[in-house]
């Protein structure tokens, strides 16, 4: 097998993508310690493009625009039409606090919004960020297959939503992708969103792929993160767990040296590509962090390698945890005043997707 960049249709929607696609959301610096270098930043995406790349995700929330402005700077100058733009839509910031909005009225403002910050006239991959609990699924889907029939977007997404929340965004319009949290660590939609999405022909977009960076090999006991870095808040990087995920790291390293002569990173983005119809979704924000490209195509996991995966993790994560802390917490009410009906107020989501 060649070390050619593997591809998969996104879904039915015609639109073909780089099986390995560039997360944004440390370039856009926000929760992840602040402002990158916006040099590096550019030439990051173009390093990913040069290295078969074709499928960016951003969304406007990553740096209150940031991310997707050096997207679009930094395919503006002839790279547009080598890329596919993954972005999403339904939240919105005030004060550095974010909200759930999903409302017809918000992704009509938010897509244009989008359109300029990209430099471009169309989104190739338009996802709902998070379900709005304020805002009937079925309305926000309405506005999506709008702006698909309108020809601004080329694929319509769900991110972190449920089967039902899934089935019940089809009954209003086409979907072609489900974007999740997943990897060797994090594998909960194996129980429902992958069957579903296998049985529905969508693509599932797999963010945290290398589980915020844990899975590349580089995290040492003493690792730090500064400033917002979600990583300082991240139950996987703290006590009790961190020791035992690191262990993890350790002996999935050896195993993939063994078995295959890769390191633990490229074992764990094969891992992903290997459980069906997906993306993996690599974050990086310096050049170099993309090197390892290579190093995940033109071989596959075995099945003894598996089983011995799953002994792995079973031995040394004990205490395992999900990626449940970057979920916004559901939304208080307000208390009812004695005699007038209660308005649902928005409260802010945790610092997350
Ligand atoms: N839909 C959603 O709700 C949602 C939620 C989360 C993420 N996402 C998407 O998924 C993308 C990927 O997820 P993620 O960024 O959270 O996490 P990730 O891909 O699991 O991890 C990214 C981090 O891993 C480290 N890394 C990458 N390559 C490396 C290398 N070769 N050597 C050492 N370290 C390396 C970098 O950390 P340092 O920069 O610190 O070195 C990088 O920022 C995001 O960028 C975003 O596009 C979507």
């Amino acid at each position: 097998m060649g070390r050619t960049m593997e591809t998969i249709e996104i879904g039915a929607s015609g639109v073909t993508a780089s099986r390995i696609a560039l997360g944004t959301w440390a370039i856009g610096g926000w929760m992840w310690g602040g402002n990158s270098d916006l040099g590096e930043s550019i030439y990051t995406i173009r390093s990913a493009i040069a290295r078969g790349i074709t499928l960016i995700d951003t969304a406007p929330v990553y740096g209150f625009g940031r991310s997707e402005e050096i997207v679009g700077m930094a395919l503006s100058e002839g790279l547009r039409d080598r890329a596919i733009i993954a972005t999403k839509v339904g939240l919105e910031w005030r004060d550095g606090q974010v909200f759930r909005n999903g409302s017809a009225r918000r992704i009509q403002r938010e897509v244009e919004d989008s359109l300029q910050r990209l430099r471009t006239d169309r989104i190739d991959v338009y996802h709902v960020h998070w379900p709005d609990p304020l805002v009937p699924i079925e309305e926000t889907a309405g506005v999506l297959r709008k702006l698909f029939e309108q020809g601004k977007i080329r694929a319509i997404g769900v991110s972190n939503f449920s089967p039902d929340q899934m089935t019940a965004f089809q009954s209003a319009s086409p979907l072609h992708v489900v974007q999740s949290p997943y990897n060797l660590f994090e594998r909960q939609i194996d129980a429902d969103v992958l069957p579903s999405a296998k049985g529905h022909r969508l693509t599932v977009l797999a963010y945290g792929a290398l589980c915020r960076g844990l899975l590349t090999g580089r995290m040492r006991p003493d690792t730090r993160f500064t400033g917002d870095d979600l990583r300082g808040s991240d139950p996987k990087f703290l006590p009790p767990r961190y020791p035992q995920y690191l262990k993890a790291v350790e002996a999935l390293d050896d195993l993939a040296r063994r078995r295959y002569g890769k390191s633990v990173l490229a074992l764990a983005v094969r891992w992903v590509l290997d459980q069906g119809p997906t993306v993996a979704l690599w974050g990086a924000r310096h050049p170099e962090q993309l090197a390892p490209i290579r190093d995940v195509l033109g071989w596959h996991i075995d099945e003894e390698a598996r089983r011995e995966i799953d002994g792995i993790l079973l031995a040394t994560v004990t205490d395992p945890i999900g990626p449940e802390f970057m979920a916004p917490p559901a939304r208080r009410r307000a208390k009812a005043p004695a005699a007038k009906t209660p308005r649902p107020r928005r409260t802010p989501a945790t610092p997350s997707r």
